[in-house]
C-alpha cells in the first residue's frame, strides 16, 4: 500500500475528546476548546490520526451539550467560534483530523426552531418538529417515561426520544432537511474533516405512528424495556437520509468522513449492512457498540470479529471498548480482586486487539492510561439526566466521564478550580500522564508503541483478516497485505496456553510472556512472518 492509499478514517486511530473533561483553562471546573488546544502535542504524541469532540455547542446542557440551542456557534463555557477555528488549525498543523458531533435526531427544546414551532398551531416553523393533538401511541423515551410531551402553549403534544428537552426533528419536512445541510457545509467549509452523527437510529419514525408492541418482560420503573422500539427506531427512511448526507460531503474535497452512532446489540450484520448502505451510499463507519455492551472475554471477541468480517470487505470495521455513554471497557474486564499487575496486563491484550484487528480504532480519553470508572458517586453528586430521570434505575454515564487524569498536582492537572464538574477519580496520584509518561513500561507507553507498530506495518492497518485457532482460551488471526504477514495470538486467559499457530519464528514485533512457543496469562505475540 502506497502512503497515498491510507486513508486517515480507515487506516488511522481515532481518539475521543469529552470536552467538559479534558481541561479546563478558565478555572471554572469544566474543560473547554482552549484546553484540548493546548493538549494537542500530548494527542499527537500518542501516534493517533483524528480526534473527535463531544459536542461543545450553545446549550442548555440539559444532555450535556447533546441538546443543541444553536448548531453554529460554540457555547462560552467551552470558549468561542475563534477558538473553535483555532483548534481546527491547530489540529491540521499537526497532521491531525478533526471529526466533529452533530445531533440531527433532535435539537433543544429552547432551540430558536423550537420556540417558534411550539408557539401556535400555525406558526411556519410548527411542523418542524413532530407534533399530534393528544399522545397519539405507547412510545417510551429512552430517558424515562412517555416519549410526548404537553406543551401549554397549543395544549399539544411533541415527540422526543430523549429527554423532553430534546424534541426530535421533523425530518421529513424539506426546509428541516435543507438547514441540515447548511449546518453540514458550514463545517466543511471551515475545514472539518468528518462527522459523527449521534443517535441515527432515531432519525425517523413510523408516519402512521403505529403502537410499538410489548415486550414480555416490562420494567415498572424503565418503560422503554415494556416494548420493541419496532416503529420508532431503524425506520428505512434513516438510510435514503444518511445517503443525501453523504453525498454532500462527497462534493468536497479531501477525505472527508461519517460515522454513525448505530446502537445495536447481538452483532447484528443486517442492521449494519443497511446503514453502510449498498455500494457505500450510506455512512463510512457504523460506530461498534459490541465492545461496548460485552466484556471482553475471547467467546466474544471471536463471535464479534466473526459477525464484522462476514460484512463486504467495503463495510470497513470499527473497534471500541470505551466511549462517554458505557462503563469504561478496563472497568468492565478487571474482576474483583484483580492486582493491579493483571489490571495491565489486561489494558494490554485489549489495545493489542483494538489496535491489531482489522477496522477503524477508537480510543476514549483516558484508556491510554486506564482510567477506571468511577464508581463512587452518591446520588446528589450524579449529573447524568438519563441516570436521574430514571431514579438512579439506569446506572450513571458520569462514572466514564470524570476529568482527564494529567499529574499529581490539584485536581490532576485538570484545573485549578475548588470544584470540579465532576470529582477527580482518587486514584490520580498513581495514575496520571506525567506519572506514566516517564515509565517506559506503562500503559501510556505501551499504546504509543502499539499505534507506532500498527501504523509502520501495512498489514495491521489495512491487511486482510483471518481468524485462525477457535480456541475458548485465546484469540488467534493473521493479517495479510502486500506480501506481508502478521499473526497475532492473544492469550485472554488466566493460564498458560500453547497455540498451534507457529509461534517461534519470525520477526517479533511486539509480545509478552512469549516462551518457547507458549503464551503466559494475559500474553500476546505480534509477530512478522515473512
Ligand atoms: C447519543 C449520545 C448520548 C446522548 C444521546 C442523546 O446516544 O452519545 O450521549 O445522551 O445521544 O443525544
Amino acid at each position: 500500500m502506497n502512503n497515498k492509499d491510507f486513508l486517515w478514517w480507515k487506516h488511522g486511530v481515532v481518539y475521543q475528546i469529552y470536552p467538559r473533561s479534558f481541561l479546563d483553562t478558565t478555572g471554572n471546573g469544566v474543560g473547554d476548546l482552549p484546553g484540548i488546544i493546548k493538549k494537542l502535542d500530548y494527542v499527537k504524541s500518542l501516534g493517533v490520526h483524528a480526534i473527535w469532540i463531544n459536542p461543545f455547542f450553545q446549550s442548555p446542557m440539559a444532555d450535556f451539550g447533546y441538546d443543541i440551542s444553536d448548531f453554529q456557534s460554540v457555547d462560552p463555557l467551552f470558549g468561542s467560534n475563534t477558538d473553535m477555528l483555532t483548534l481546527i488549525s491547530e489540529a491540521h498543523k499537526r497532521g491531525l483530523k478533526v471529526i466533529f458531533d452533530m445531533v440531527f435526531n433532535h435539537t433543544s427544546s429552547e432551540h430558536p426552531w423550537f420556540v417558534e414551532s411550539r408557539s401556535s398551531l400555525d406558526n411556519p416553523k410548527r411542523d418542524w418538529y413532530i407534533w399530534n393533538e393528544k399522545k397519539p401511541n405507547n412510545w417510551q423515551s429512552l430517558f424515562g417515561g412517555s416519549a410526548w410531551e404537553k406543551c401549554d402553549f397549543t395544549n399539544q403534544y411533541y415527540y422526543h426520544f430523549f429527554l423532553s428537552e430534546q424534541p426530535d426533528l421533523n425530518l421529513r419536512n424539506p426546509e428541516v432537511i435543507a438547514e441540515i445541510k447548511k449546518i453540514i457545509e458550514y463545517y466543511l467549509d471551515i475545514g472539518v474533516d468528518g462527522f459523527r452523527l449521534d443517535a441515527v437510529n432515531t432519525y425517523f419514525e413510523d408516519e402512521n405512528l403505529m403502537d410499538n408492541p410489548d415486550t414480555d418482560y416490562c420494567p415498572a420503573e424503565y418503560t422503554i424495556d415494556c416494548q420493541i422500539r419496532k416503529y420508532n427506531f431503524d425506520h428505512h427512511h434513516n438510510y435514503n437520509f444518511l445517503a443525501e448526507i453523504k453525498k454532500l460531503i462527497d462534493s468536497y474535497p479531501g477525505e472527508r468522513m461519517l460515522v454513525g452512532e448505530v446502537a445495536k446489540d447481538g452483532h447484528d450484520k443486517d442492521a449494519w449492512k443497511k446503514y453502510y448502505g449498498d455500494a457505500q451510499v450510506g455512512l463510512d463507519l457504523v460506530f461498534n457498540f459490541d465492545f461496548l455492551y460485552n466484556s471482553p472475554n475471547v467467546n466474544q471477541v471471536t463471535d464479534i470479529v466473526k459477525a464484522w468480517e462476514s460484512l463486504e470487505m467495503h463495510n470497513w470495521p470499527t473497534y471500541v471498548f470505551s466511549s462517554h455513554d458505557q462503563i469504561r471497557g478496563i472497568s468492565r474486564y478487571v474482576l474483583e480482586g484483580d492486582s493491579i499487575e493483571t489490571e495491565v496486563k489486561k489494558a494490554k491484550t485489549m489495545a493489542i486487539f483494538l489496535l491489531t484487528v482489522r477496522g477503524t480504532p477508537f480510543i476514549y480519553y483516558g484508556q491510554e492510561i486506564t482510567m477506571n470508572q468511577y464508581t463512587d458517586l452518591t446520588n446528589d453528586q450524579i449529573k447524568d439526566p438519563w441516570a436521574i430521570r430514571t431514579n438512579f434505575t439506569v446506572p450513571t454515564r458520569d462514572g466514564c466521564r470524570t476529568p482527564m487524569q494529567w499529574d499529581g498536582t490539584k485536581n490532576a492537572g485538570f484545573s485549578t478550580s475548588e470544584y470540579t464538574w465532576l470529582p477527580i477519580s482518587k486514584n490520580y496520584p498513581q495514575k496520571n500522564v506525567e506519572v506514566q509518561n516517564g515509565d517506559p513500561n506503562s500503559i501510556l507507553n505501551f499504546y504509543r508503541k502499539v499505534i507506532q507498530i500498527r501504523s509502520e506495518n501495512p498489514a495491521l492497518f489495512g491487511g486482510k483478516l483471518e481468524l485462525l485457532e477457535d480456541n475458548p482460551d485465546f484469540v488467534s488471526y493473521t493479517r495479510e497485505l502486500d506480501g506481508q504477514k502478521v499473526l497475532i495470538i492473544i492469550n485472554f486467559c488466566e493460564h498458560s496456553i500453547k497455540p498451534e499457530s507457529e509461534c517461534q519464528t519470525g520477526n517479533v514485533l511486539i509480545s509478552e510472556g512469549l516462551n518457547n512457543g507458549e503464551i503466559e496469562p494475559f500474553g500476546f505475540a505480534v509477530i512478522e512472518k515473512n
